[in-house]
């Protein structure tokens, strides 16, 4: 039978050993550093001939570098004589920018699929991805994919400390997140309106009821814009216990303090991203779903 192995990229290494340890298959850490001028170095671990690889990439820190990682392995792999490869990025990064918004500006998330796809991705899981004007990955991507939600357990672990709580999707595009978060807390939910001036500005607006525990559910957390002026909002309606719950808290610059002088009480994250407010793991979830997608993917997806 094809043996399955899971080789790590950069900084995915903790999550790729938990769903080894589920799968009961190997792990193994690849190679890689930095030359002097910032070109990257990279070694396969193991012999890949006839294996099945499941490429753990984690994209939170910096996207680039791990572009070209995921490229660089994927494209070996293939030329090693592996068979297929399934990338599994917790994060799924540069899907923001599904549009062309203003005239000449590239559509991120298109060429994301094009550049897995030519390095021979086979099939592609990972978890609440950003799906804004593209509803579903596979409007985007030509390999098999396969998305899961970390909000139910985000949910769960929430429920643990508050029984009663407004669910808050802070735009358009979080109602998707809010939905499935207040059907696990029998909660109601609201969806407000965002306007972005900018990479950091936000303006927040929509008609909020009265309260006192409220939870805004997103599924990014970067600047910490999004969830300060939702907390505003939220504190001018009266409400004295405010929450987030995010999949991927990746809590750049200031983030992390902005959000608490807005008087957020507390933040549960999952590990898609390494940040100090993990409180939920994706490592079981991830593990299912490559279970499934092996079981019905017979050769290359
Ligand atoms: C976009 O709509 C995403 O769902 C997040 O709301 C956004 O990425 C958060 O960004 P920031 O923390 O910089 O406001």
């Amino acid at each position: 039978m094809e043996q399955i192995v899971i080789i790590s990229g950069s900084q995915a290494n903790a999550l790729a050993q938990q769903v080894a340890s589920q799968l009961g298959i190997p792990h193994y850490p690849s190679t890689i550093r930095y030359f002097p001028d910032g070109e990257l170095y990279l070694r396969l671990p193991t012999d890949v001939k006839g294996k099945k690889i499941i490429l753990f990439e984690s994209f939170a820190r910096r996207p680039n570098d791990a572009l070209v990682e995921t490229v660089f392995l994927s494209e070996t792999l293939h030329e090693r004589g592996a068979g297929e490869v399934i990338l599994v990025a917790p994060y799924l990064p540069y899907l923001r920018q599904d549009s062309e918004f203003n005239p000449g500006e590239i559509v991120s998330a298109k060429m994301l699929s094009t550049m897995l796809s030519k390095a021979g991705i086979d099939a592609l899981v990972t978890v609440d991805p950003h799906l804004h004007r593209f509803k579903d990955l596979s409007e985007l991507f030509k390999m098999k994919t396969l998305k899961v939600s970390a909000m139910p357990l985000l949910a769960e672990y929430f429920y643990n400390y508050h029984r009663e709580a407004l669910v808050v999707a802070p735009d358009e595009e979080a109602e998707q997140w809010a939905k499935l978060f207040s059907g696990k807390i029998n909660a109601p939910y609201i969806v407000l309106e965002k306007h972005r001036f900018g990479d950091t500005e936000v303006e927040i607006s929509g008609s909020i009821p009265k309260g006192t525990t409220a939870v805004i559910v997103d599924d990014i957390i970067s600047t910490g814009g999004t969830i300060v002026e939702a907390a505003e909002k939220l504190k001018e309606h009266g409400f004295t216990s405010i929450h987030v719950c995010v999949t991927h808290a990746l809590l750049v610059q200031d983030a992390e303090a902005k959000i608490f002088q807005a008087g957020v009480e507390s933040l549960i994250a999952t590990d898609t991203v390494i940040n100090p407010y993990m409180r939920v793991s994706v490592a079981k979830i991830i593990g299912d779903a490559l279970e499934r997608l092996m079981s019905h993917v017979g050769n290359r997806a």
